[in-house]
């Protein structure tokens, strides 16, 4: 088990306690956190998934993947720390994580 802490647009918090394996979307969806929708099921597709990586947590989650640079990139959405949640698949030391929801997908 892995705690991953989610941070509204608005500042409020919701900690989830996560499986090891699965992705910090998967476990937002599973737990009803509001500003991640998951739309194509976690294929990297849609990019309704979008959070920030709190900067503590940067270098311990690693880069992006290309095609999930691809499709930011494609939405014109690439910034520092920007990360698509499906992707972000929860690892013992990543517990504690924290990120920050948008106020919106679209
Ligand atoms: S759930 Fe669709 S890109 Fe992440």
């Amino acid at each position: 088990m892995a705690k991953v802490v989610y941070v509204e647009a608005d500042g409020t918090k919701q900690v989830v306690e996560t499986e090891v394996g699965q992705s910090v979307m998967e476990a937002a969806v599973k737990n009803g956190v509001p500003g991640i929708v998951g739309e194509c099921g976690g294929v990297c597709a849609c990019a309704t998934c979008k959070v920030r990586v709190d900067a503590l947590w940067l270098e311990a989650t690693g880069e992006r993947s290309q095609i999930e640079s691809e499709t930011l990139a494609f939405l014109g959405d690439g910034g520092s720390g920007l990360r698509l949640s499906c992707q972000l698949k929860m690892r013992a030391e990543l517990d504690g994580l924290i990120v920050h929801t948008p106020e919106t997908q679209y």
